[in-house]
């Protein structure tokens, strides 16, 4: 994921430093070559020692050192991007009012690298009107932010201001790296995961959808801007907080929320696995060990065909085709019937995993897309946009 690439992590004087550890570790994995500057403060938590044994590179705490083999915004020019993670209310607030006094922050000043914060503190501090005002400016300047997590602080309170998940900032950066905040200003609505159809109290049906390439999608549509609304049933993975999700478990919920949510977005990416069929009658009462059981099914609604009818001409449908057989032939089939812009036809076999082979069709387009889901998700998104510029 981030094969040759140069990556400066800057750490601050926050309680969270010790979980750069893990993010220096991961990015260093990923394939990055990864480099450190502490602060003074960031020293007096954690040891620069514990990076450089980590990263195997060069880990940076002093401006004015005559010993140090590397000049003093050497590193400004050699980054492909810039992360400071923890970010304390002060490193923000220096670089906000063009503040250069040590070594990251001349360093921030200086480079034309992208720069991504991930601030952590407590939540007084971080709900601060100065601190918001400042994280306000450099996101105007083009500075990119990632919000803390709502939970419990070191401080002991409780609220928004918790450093984020490992994986979740390696998806923040890698969209940083790669692509532009082109989303801003666009609603889009995604949906993700496996219904389920209740048999009686006990039982269900539902599918090995694991929702994976529906969050893919929703995480990638975010970090691009997109104001996202991610329709979900049961999922295999943790669904992010920043993400504005709502919960449906049957193929009926799941179509009354996409029915209500549909005029309000401009983009429409179906993605979740929703039930055919569902039991004709849902028994009260667990239904009891018989020889046998005979089951009887009626169809559900079918959302995609309903929003391809209801679809106004500035708005784009994209759907999922899921096969085991004939996958082109039927996904060109499902493109036209259903009036999509777009549809991702993929053999079953990727379900529940985190990499995806898909041929994406529209009407002037068939291109076979793969990588890890998120990757994916980003290519789609391109190709979305692409036919919006047509
Ligand atoms: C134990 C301890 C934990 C701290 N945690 C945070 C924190 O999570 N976030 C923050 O903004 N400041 C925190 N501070 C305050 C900063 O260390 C302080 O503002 C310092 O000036 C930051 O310097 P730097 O930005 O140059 O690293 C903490 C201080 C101490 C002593």
């Amino acid at each position: 994921m981030f094969q040759n690439k140069k990556i400066l992590l800057g750490v601050t004087g926050g309680i969270a430093a010790y979980k750069a550890v893990d993010l220096a570790s991961r990015l260093t994995k990923l394939g990055a070559e990864v480099y450190t500057i502490m602060t003074t403060n960031a020293c007096e938590l954690i040891s620069p020692v514990t990076f450089k044994s980590i990263t195997h590179q060069k880990v940076v705490t002093k401006m004015f050192d005559p010993n140090a083999d590397i000049e003093h915004i050497s590193l400004a020019d050699w980054a492909d991007i810039v992360i400071i993670a923890p970010a304390t209310a002060n490193i923000i607030g220096k670089v906000a009012h063009g503040i250069a006094d040590d070594l990251l922050s001349t360093t921030i000043m200086a480079t034309t690298a992208p720069v991504c914060f991930v601030p952590a503190m407590n939540i007084h501090m971080y709900e601060n009107p100065i601190v918001q005002e400042n994280v306000a400016n450099l996101t105007e300047h083009g500075y990119f932010f990632m919000e803390p997590e709502f939970g419990k602080l070191a401080c002991g309170y409780e609220g928004k201001g918790r450093f984020p998940k490992t994986q979740e900032i390696v998806y923040f950066l890698h969209t940083h790296l790669n692509y532009k905040r082109d989303l801003i200003g666009k609603k889009i609505l995604i949906t993700a995961g496996a219904s389920r159809e209740e048999i009686d109290p006990m039982r269900f049906i539902t599918n090995h959808s694991s929702g994976k390439m529906g969050i893919a999608l929703a995480r990638a549509a975010h970090f691009r801007g997109a104001e996202v609304t991610l329709i979900h049933s049961v999922v295999t993975e943790e669904i992010p907080e920043y993400l504005n999700a709502i919960k449906t478990i049957s193929a009926k919920e799941m179509y009354e929320a996409v029915l209500r949510e549909f005029p309000k977005n401009e983009i429409v990416i179906k993605a979740a696995a929703v039930a055919d069929y569902t039991p004709a009658i849902k028994a009260v009462q667990k239904i009891k060990k018989k020889d046998s059981l005979n089951l009887e099914l009626t169809g559900t609604k079918d959302i995609l065909a309903e929003l391809g009818k209801q679809k106004k001409a500035d708005q784009i449908l994209v759907g999922f085709a899921a096969e085991s057989e004939n996958i082109i032939q039927n996904a060109k089939e499902k493109l036209e019937k259903k009036n999509l812009d777009f549809i991702a036809a993929n053999d079953l076999s990727v379900s529940g995993k985190d990499n995806t082979e898909i041929i994406l069709l529209g009407k002037k387009t068939e291109l076979k897309l793969s990588g890890t889901k998120f990757e994916v998700a980003h290519q789609i998104l391109d190709q979305i946009l692409g036919k919006k510029s047509e």
